[in-house]
């Protein structure tokens, strides 16, 4: 599971591992150069949640913009006394321009569900300098894989070169974002408000000081849980064991070189 570490001294303690097969495409939790020098292949599920985790995207930054928690709370409070003009007003995602941080094939899914909502795309590759594409943002969303490289990617100077009225979305990894720059942000309306999938710790004790910061909305880490998803994960997953166990490649292989050794 993406929440199990494996690093060099696990794979060292183990020494009749053969295979790996990571449950998720992200595997920032694997030493996959050290799995690679020892012979063992590495295995991970892209493309097949690609979409569903692109839709939960959406579904975020629709929820966040329209104030989903704060309206469905209203309700349930009994305080949904009348129609009111001003009342729980939020902005609109069609026409907002949306930085997409990451240019792989989430982020290339979210772009398109985006320029479908009417909205003006920018896109930030790996090479592109983050820091005045911030500036014209109304939403930033997250698509990068977590590496040394996007480790604190968002961090203070980055959340003080957003909008004030822009928002933050992450369904990528929570050690993108500087957490303590986050809570700080928040809490000092230096941005309208964030909605994570991930976090960072993950899980969110309920009383972090990120889960009680205002605009702030967070679900834990779904991104890719329907049903078809899910199942399509777990045979892949399966499928690149049992190859490996076969002696064969695994179909999804994410430390490759392993084979060239
Ligand atoms: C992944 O696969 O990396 C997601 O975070 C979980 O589905």
């Amino acid at each position: 599971m993406l929440t199990d570490p494996v690093g060099d001294e696990l794979m060292a303690a183990c020494p009749d591992l053969r295979a790996i097969a990571n449950y998720a495409v992200g595997t920032d939790n694997i030493d996959l150069e050290a799995a690679a020098r020892r012979g063992i292949p590495v295995g991970n599920t892209p493309d097949v949640l690609t979409e569903t985790t692109a839709d939960l995207t959406l579904a975020l930054m629709l929820a966040l913009l329209r104030r989903l928690r704060d309206c469905e709370d209203e309700v349930r409070a009994g305080q949904w006394l009348t129609w009111e003009p001003a009342r729980l007003l939020g902005r609109d995602l069609h026409g907002a321009t949306v930085l997409v941080v990451g240019a792989g094939r989430i982020g290339c899914a979210v772009a398109r569900r985006l320029e479908g909502f009417g909205c003006r795309v920018l896109t930030a590759g790996r090479k592109d300098p983050l820091r005045p594409l911030l500036g014209q943002a109304d939403v930033v969303t997250l698509h990068c894989p977590l590496t040394p490289a996007t480790h604190g990617l968002i961090g203070e100077a980055e959340l003080g070169a957003m909008k004030p009225s822009a928002y933050l979305v992450n369904t990528a990894r929570g050690p993108i974002v500087d957490t303590a720059a986050l809570v700080a942000a928040l809490h000092g309306a230096r941005i309208a408000g964030a909605a994570l999938d991930v976090t960072d710790p993950e899980p969110l004790p309920a009383d972090h000081p990120l889960a009680r910061a205002p605009g702030l909305l967070v679900v834990p880490h779904i991104a890719s849980a329907t049903h078809a998803t899910r199942e399509a994960m777990t045979g892949m997953s399966v499928d690149n064991l049992l190859a490996a166990l076969r002696g064969e490649r695994m179909p999804h292989c994410a430390n490759p070189e392993v084979y060239d050794r």
